[in-house]
């Protein structure tokens, strides 16, 4: 597999980054996935907006370039040979180190951030996931995603615990909830309930990420003429909610089966969770030309 690292392309097991970057010793950097569809990448834009906010909270002078990283992501698909395959895409920026402090901490503008790019084409088992719907598991408190929630930063920690405290329960996504029950969003996704014909989901005051699926769903359901709540809920009114699903870029729209082991109404993805995943793709073509 062909990496992007720093300005030059590589087999991944020769792209090389300081042990002394301060990505590596101290999560400094955030990163932003998102999806190719027959090898073009879907709200590239909106990804880097994302991104370079972020990077302005973190203290960095560097920006992306859209049409800078647009031909760097190009180029990738094509060293690749993934052309015309969907594809996820992560992008990468991390503190770096200018060879100055022994542990950079400080930037002072004069630090050149590690920026590299990585991709892989999709596996099968999305499309099983968003046609049969997955099994998730509400997390303990303690594995709430840490002091920046809202942020995408290297310290993806509290995720990877909470995927595999999911898997050891047989599960494929695990549900954060913050001190007061309440939903915050899943380890990768956002969540969203339907009852009585409405959707809703948990506001991003509450300390959750973001998404830009999050905000494509929710564009959709007012397409579709559904009434939204961004309000809190606990987890015992997701659990009798009529449908459930999860939101992520490369994941899009992902029915929810079950809740810790207990079925979802019966079971089976529900009517409006369609309806939006269809109202999804058609934003997606309508954004690709096709
Ligand atoms: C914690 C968390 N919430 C939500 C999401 C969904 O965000 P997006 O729709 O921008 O992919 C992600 C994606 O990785 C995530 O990590």
């Amino acid at each position: 597999m062909i990496v992007y690292l720093n300005g030059r392309f590589c087999p991944a097991d020769e792209a090389r980054i300081s042990l002394l970057d301060g990505g590596y010793l101290f999560g400094d950097g955030v990163f932003e996935t998102l999806r190719l569809y027959a090898g073009r990448p879907f709200d590239l834009e909106g990804h880097l907006a994302r991104m370079a906010s972020q990077l302005e909270a973190l203290e960095y002078s560097w920006r992306p370039d859209i049409r800078e990283l647009g031909d760097i992501l190009d180029t990738l698909v094509t060293r690749n040979e993934w052309n015309g395959m969907d594809v996820r895409c992560r992008i990468t920026v991390s503190r770096g180190y200018d060879g100055g402090e022994l542990l950079p901490l400080l930037d002072h503008g004069n630090i050149t951030p590690t920026i590299s790019m990585v991709a892989q084409p999709l596996g099968d088992r999305l499309v099983r996931w968003q046609k049969d719907g997955i099994a998730v598991e509400p997390l303990p408190f303690a594995y709430v995603r840490g002091n920046f929630p809202h942020l995408k930063t290297l310290n993806y920690l509290p995720t990877a615990m909470a995927l595999r405290y999911a898997a050891r329960h047989g599960c494929d996504e695990a549900l954060f909830i913050d001190g007061q029950g309440r939903i915050l969003e899943a380890a990768t996704s956002n969540v969203f309930m339907v009852r009585e014909g409405s959707l809703w989901t948990p506001p991003l005051d509450l300390g959750l990420l973001p998404g830009r699926t999050r905000s494509m769903v929710l564009a959709g359901a007012e397409r579709s003429g559904l009434q939204i709540h961004e309000l809190p809920f606990t987890l015992d009114e997701l659990c009798r909610a009529d449908e459930v699903f999860l939101s992520g870029s490369v994941k899009e729209i992902v029915p929810v089966r079950t809740i810790g082991g207990v079925d979802v109404a019966k079971g089976e993805p529900g009517p409006v969770t369609r309806i939006l995943q269809k109202e999804y793709r058609r934003g997606v073509r309508d954004a690709l030309g096709g």
